[in-house]
């Protein structure tokens, strides 16, 4: 009878293969016009004229807006940091400053979008320009130590630099990430509204609308209870959605300036400089080890780029301070250069996927120096006490997912010798990867309501953002009510329901989840409460542990007695029966053991010795995120994390003009991404158990896990076909060449 567990296909899938899920940029308010940006060409200046005359005369303009005739906003909260203020620093078209190309400028509203878009081109803007700053091996030169804004910024555990000094064995090596975007098919796109009582209504692409609802309060100086922010459908976030983007902000105020609704969607090419991006990073990582592969120390650094406005941290080296224990020490630290570009964001997997490409390649290194099998030497480093903080983890699947993952690829069957298997011409390789996750764990409410036909309402201000949460949740509230899942409809992504938490870092169903259980739960106590005392009490005398929640109402099997809710609502003259949550757990770092999420990743690839072109043929993921409570959504997380991860190890890259400092990038066409063709058999296994530390509901984080150390087991893949070690991604031909 439960469904927890279950492989049950997604509540909302027909819903959106009919086309029928109403996405943001499907709403159409009446009398709603459009909203076209104009942005800088420059990267570094300022603006002299803009020269609006043309804009303004053009078919079906209502206004042309710039620096000097938009509302102003209040500034954003200092010092800047992750989750509040929720966005970019430097607020848009508010003085004559370019701080990045692709910056808006301008924007203007008209009837119609071409219109709008037409009269963008007409705007005439004259700079004065100077020579932009990027980001490349000379400026990281000059890198500092920024102020933290998640994580310390530097984390030292013991002596890592003696211990490696002294370690028999040494790897010392630098590895580079690129810059990538998320690339979502969903556009960026804000529709605003103001009611007649002043009200602000967004419906926004957004991962976190308490996060835009707090930030467009602040910046637009409007009492919180003024603002409301929805967001039924994503169409794709990957962290690019979680910050609120100048967009959203200059749409609110159009809307204001013309009296209408106003849309305003970012096209292809701006999905590249307007809205997030994740930072490319140079990293060292340095290990000393025993002869026979017990590290010793570890010091792992990493340098990224931010805006001359902002210090976004990409934290490489965060998953090193927990992953794998060095008795001597182990050191990690990050700094930032000061480049003209926009903020970035988190991209899936932050920090992780990035840190683990050099870790975990780094750990392959040593185990070719030391000749210990690579799955061995993760064994032999694992440990039960968390590094960093020395709590015991809550519950640590790394051994079972090496042993299972290793099992399940024929691991034993691979000769450790570079360039030893092949396929007829091909050259195939063998390589694998450890990971652990960031858990969070975030306050949630929830509000769950039996109806008087027996049916449920859940509300809660979580997000579907393509990962199932409605599928999950409404499983969650039905088994605790003994109601199927599709008995129980699903109110999310609106601030006016009960508040939750972003759609980030993989912990909705932990938090959000355990708010949904606590809420249902509740319920169903009040409906036992009424079935033992009520009116005509149907189940007098039974003992409270005695009645099961099935099929719609209580049961008392031994008693034979039974009530539907439906007939109990009826017997007590009420319509509904609502109970209220509120989940509030210690945050993850103050709780008495360290939870984390883990993994092993396997992978199998063949070379073309003569073209340099690597195909996957292969790749096996064995995860520990803690209960799983849908076994057919988490391996859809799965199976799409291992392809995002299969993008990042060969394809993924946006370009930077060093002249220009312009993503080059203006649409898919310049950035690959995998296609069905690249995706070969993927096979998924889950290795983890009930984690009543992470969450009262047993689950740890899943989604961004999966991405995790797909691309250091491919790069130690391509080593272990060829030869060759890249140590800067994507794998391409000429690499190999
Ligand atoms: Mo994830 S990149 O924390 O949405």
């Amino acid at each position: 009878m439960t469904t927890v567990g279950q492989p049950i296909s997604r509540t909302d899938g027909r819903l959106k293969v009919t086309g029928t899920a109403t996405y943001t940029g499907d709403r159409t308010p009446e009398a709603m016009v459009h909203a076209a940006l104009v942005h800088s060409t420059i990267a570094n200046g300022r603006t002299v004229s803009i020269d609006t005359a043309a804009a303004e005369k053009a078919p079906g303009v209502l206004a042309v807006l710039t620096h000097h005739t938009m509302p102003r906003m209040n500034p954003t909260p200092k010092p800047w940091t992750h989750l509040n203020p929720h966005g970019q620093g430097y607020l848009p078209i508010q003085d004559d400053e370019i701080h990045y190309a692709g910056q808006p400028i301008a924007l203007v509203v008209a009837q119609t979008l071409d219109q709008a878009a037409f009269a963008g081109t007409l705007v005439q803007v004259e700079y004065e320009a100077e020579s932009p700053v990027v980001f490349n091996a000379e400026t990281a030169q000059e890198a500092v130590e920024p102020p933290q804004f998640l994580w310390p910024v530097a984390v030292a555990i013991g002596d890592a630099d003696t211990a490696i000094a002294e370690a028999p064995v040494k790897v010392e090596q630098t590895y580079t990430t690129p810059d990538r975007h998320h690339n979502q098919m969903e556009p960026h796109v804000t529709i605003a509204a103001w009611d007649e009582d002043g009200t602000l209504t967004l419906y926004d692409t957004t991962q976190h609308i308490y996060g835009t609802k707090k930030l467009v309060a602040i910046v637009l100086g409007l009492p919180p209870e003024k603002v409301n922010v929805v967001s039924h459908f994503l169409g794709g976030g990957f962290g690019g959605k979680a910050y609120t983007w100048p967009h959203t902000l200059l749409a609110a105020l159009a809307a204001k300036v013309v009296n209408r609704p106003v849309k305003l969607q970012l096209t292809r090419a701006q999905m590249y400089s307007m809205v997030g991006h994740q930072a490319s990073t140079i990293q060292t990582v340095a290990l000393g080890a025993k002869s026979n592969g017990k590290l010793t120390g570890i010091r792992h650094e990493s340098i990224s780029p931010t805006p001359v406005f902002d210090n976004y941290i990409e934290y490489a080296a965060l998953g090193t301070r927990s992953i794998w224990g060095a008795d001597g020490g182990i050191s990690t630290n990050h700094k930032t250069v000061k480049v003209n570009r926009n903020t970035p964001t988190a991209m899936r997997s932050p920090h992780e996927a990035l840190g683990h490409f050099a870790l975990e390649s780094a750990l392959d290194e040593l185990a070719y120096t030391t000749g210990v099998d690579p799955v061995a030497l993760r064994l032999l480093n694992d440990t039960d006490i968390e590094p960093q903080s020395g709590r015991p983890f809550s519950s640590r699947g790394m051994r079972k997912a090496l042993l299972a993952g290793a099992e399940r690829f024929g691991w034993d069957k691979r000769t450790p010798t570079p360039g030893s298997m092949r396929d007829g011409r091909y050259l195939i390789g063998q390589g694998m990867a450890g990971a652990i996750y960031t858990h969070w764990r975030w306050p949630s409410k929830a509000r769950v309501t039996l109806n008087s036909d027996g049916s449920a309402l859940l509300e809660i201000g979580t997000h579907e953002i393509g990962q199932g949460t409605y599928t999950v949740m409404q499983q969650v509230a039905g088994d605790a009510l003994g109601l199927p899942p599709d008995k129980v409809t699903m109110h999310l992504g609106d601030t006016r329901l009960p508040e939750s938490h972003p759609a980030i870092g993989s912990a909705t169903m932990a938090n959000a989840g355990a708010s949904v259980q606590m809420a249902a739960d509740a319920a169903r106590q009040m409906a036992i409460d009424l079935a033992l005392s009520g009116p005509s009490a149907p189940l007098a005398g039974a003992s409270p542990d005695d009645i099961r929640a099935v099929d719609g109402g209580l049961e008392v099997p031994a008693k034979g007695l039974r009530i539907t809710y439906a007939e109990l609502l009826a017997r007590n003259g009420l319509s509904t029966l609502t109970a209220d949550a509120d989940y509030d757990p210690v945050e993850e770092h103050l709780g008495p053991k360290a939870v984390f999420s883990f993994s092993a990743v396997f992978a199998e690839v063949r070379v073309d010795p003569d073209f340099g072109l690597v195909r996957l043929n292969r790749l096996v993921g064995a995860y520990d995120a803690g209960r799983i409570i849908n076994a057919k959504t988490a391996r859809s997380q799965a199976i799409g994390g291992m392809i995002w991860g299969a993008g990042q190890a060969l394809l993924e890259q946006s370009e930077v003009d060093p002249a220009t400092a312009r993503y080059l990038n203006r649409n898919y066409s310049g950035y690959l991404v995998p296609t069905n063709a690249d995706i070969p058999e993927l096979d998924v296994l889950f290795v983890g158990e009930f984690d009543e530390e992470a969450s009262l509901i047993g689950a740890k984080g899943l989604g961004e896990l999966t991405a995790v150390s797909v691309a250091p087991a491919i790069a130690n893949a391509v080593y272990h076909a060829t030869g060759k070690r890249v140590r800067d991604l994507p794998i391409t031909v000429e690499k190999l060449l």
